[in-house]
């Protein structure tokens, strides 16, 4: 199967987003994971003895360390590029940063005037520039970005079977420690920034950078936490005597979330070094700040009050961690998705990333013996220390993976993937909704194309934004890509043709999109691709009972 990449379909592979990010949590060998928030406490524990600092280019590794090491010892560091060279270095203690701290100078600029703001994101310069020949050793930069389209259909095309291909996807976008580690060190970056208004806050990142979904490249979604803060001070009342903080008062909790972010905002854009193009959205039903971070390369989107999501990153992370099947499909259908610009990075009548791994979970539900249990079930399972209400809404669910039986489903990737596009192709969106807290379909609540039922709050549809004509484009294509995985089936036995195959062939530009633009004559070829699949998969059940009779 192997095969030289043909230059239209490397660029059919629009796997662009942003270059940059990354960071796994779980462990690939099947050792047990870690529970959420202990990967949080630690990760953020560790950010905060980070710094990052920008180097020139040419540095001698070595010397770096040791004049680093002055300040303590170093657990770990590595080297990225972007725009420039960057070293990542955790100390074993937080004092080292302080010291460290202690020995830097604000730069003076000339004609500018800097804004003396101390961080832990430094610029190192060299006094005398190196000898070139006898210090300069080479760095080894750790990769933060995806790869090119070119090199994924390569190793694609030389996978061994659509397994292989699914996990070999899975293993070149996923998101690495080093990239994790950079995306924690941001948030803590962000949170010293936030401290200057609420000392005690904590910013923490939630979707894709920690679900165990993210994809190298994909954006940086923190939220400022400052219920923390409340429960520091665990109304310790002795006797009859409470006390409150004089506050001011707003309207509403949304009017709230709005004053602290602009603050904020304002903050990130005139004191946050490498904090650029800093937009405040706040009149979005979810008010957010959004701003590029340079250094990282990330784009960010800083939220606050927004706890509900940092809990469904935690159920999608349980989810990802109970099969080792589930992250290798969803990968797979993102990128699918991508390819074929059914998600884009622009807001609008697209599907999300977000709604995509919900069906994939709904999918997995619906196999037979289930392969992923319903939200339901993980409530039943649930201990004292679960339990979970947030503003009025039932967050509760097991947390920990051990009360958790395994799925005794067999059934290859390979399958899967072809399912998961016969099942939606043919599934009815127009009376039925996506459930996951039940596993099963429930009667649509209202008449938007694509009904997905928020998992916590259970009366909001988290794909309201989806187009009828987006919502038809994604039944196309999956058309499609099932009739392309039967039709390769078919062929299986026919001498190796120098085509793409497998997941590689599904990232190719759609035939029937591409034949035409009229819409009668699209629905035309998607009806057709339906029926011949119905037809070749009712013939393929006679052969095998006739076989196997
Ligand atoms: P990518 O950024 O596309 O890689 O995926 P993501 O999962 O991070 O999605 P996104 O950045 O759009 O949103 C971040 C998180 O916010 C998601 O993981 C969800 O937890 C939550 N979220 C996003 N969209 C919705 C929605 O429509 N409803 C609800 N309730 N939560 C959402
Ligand atoms: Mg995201």
């Amino acid at each position: 199967r192997l095969l030289s990449c043909p230059g239209t379909v490397a660029a059919a592979l629009g796997t662009e987003e942003q270059s940059s990010g990354s960071a796994e949590t779980g462990s690939e060998d099947g050792a047990p994971k870690k529970r959420f928030s202990e990967v949080q406490k630690e990760r953020r524990e560790q950010a905060q003895r980070t710094v990052l600092i920008h180097c020139p280019n040419k540095i001698s590794e070595k010397k770096f360390l040791k004049y680093l090491s002055q300040h303590g010892s170093i657990n770990n560091h590595f080297f990225y590029e972007s725009f420039g060279l960057y070293a990542v270095v955790e100390f074993s203690q937080k004092e080292s940063v302080a010291s460290l701290q202690k020995v830097t100078r604000t730069p003076s600029l000339g004609t500018e005037a800097a804004i003396p703001f101390r961080s832990r994101y430094f610029n190192l310069k060299l006094k005398t520039p190196l000898n070139q020949t006898s210090e300069q050793s080479s760095i080894q930069c750790r990769n933060q970005s995806s790869p090119s389209s070119k090199k994924l259909f390569e190793l694609l095309c030389c996978a061994e079977s659509v397994d292989d291909q699914l996990n070999t996807l899975l293993r070149e976008f996923q998101l690495t420690e080093e990239n994790t580690k950079l995306r924690y060190l941001t948030c803590s970056l962000i949170e010293d920034v936030a401290a200057a208004y609420f000392p005690d806050c904590t910013v923490r990142p939630f979707g894709s950078s920690v679900n165990s979904f993210g994809k190298l490249g994909c954006d940086l979604d923190m939220f400022l936490d400052l219920d923390e803060i409340e429960k520091f001070g665990t109304h310790k009342a002795s006797g009859n005597f409470l006390m409150e903080f004089q506050v001011k008062n707003v309207p509403s909790e949304r009017i709230a979330t709005q004053k602290i972010l602009s603050v904020i905002g304002e903050c990130l854009e005139h004191f946050g070094p490498g904090c650029v193009g800093v937009q405040k959205i706040l009149n979005a039903r979810c008010p957010l700040v959004r701003f590029s971070h340079q250094a990282s390369g990330f784009q960010c989107d800083l939220t606050a009050n927004n706890r509900i999501a940092l809990k469904s990153s935690e159920l999608l992370y349980i989810y990802g961690a109970l099969d080792s099947r589930v992250r290798a499909l969803v990968f797979s259908i993102r990128c699918w998705a991508r390819a074929h610009s059914l998600t884009s990075s622009i807001p609008g009548a697209w599907i999300t990333n977000f709604s995509l791994t919900v069906m994939v979970i709904f999918f997995l539900q619906r196999r037979s013996p289930p392969i992923l249990p319903t939200l339901d079930y993980l409530k039943t399972l649930a201990d004292a220390e679960d339990k979970c209400l947030i503003e009025g809404h039932n967050c509760t669910f097991v947390r920990d993976f051990n009360r958790i039986k395994p799925s005794g489903n067999a059934e290859t990737l390979e399958l899967l993937l072809k399912e998961f596009f016969e099942y939606f192709g043919n599934f009815a969106f127009n009376k039925n909704s996506i459930n996951i807290r039940q596993g099963r379909e429930q009667n649509k609540p209202e008449s938007s194309p694509l009904h997905i039922q928020n998992p916590f709050e259970t009366s909001l549809n988290i794909s309201k934004n989806v187009s009828q004509s987006q919502l038809q484009k994604f039944i196309d294509l999956a058309r499609e890509s099932a009739w392309i995985l039967h039709q390769e089936d078919k062929d299986r036995l026919s001498p190796s043709n120098n085509q793409p195959w497998g997941l590689a062939a599904l990232l190719l530009p759609s035939v029937a999109n591409s034949m035409s633009l009229a819409k009668k004559k699209k629905k035309t070829s998607s009806e057709r691709i339906k029926n011949l699949l119905e037809s070749i998969k009712s013939s393929s059940t006679e052969n095998s009972t006739a076989t196997n009779g």
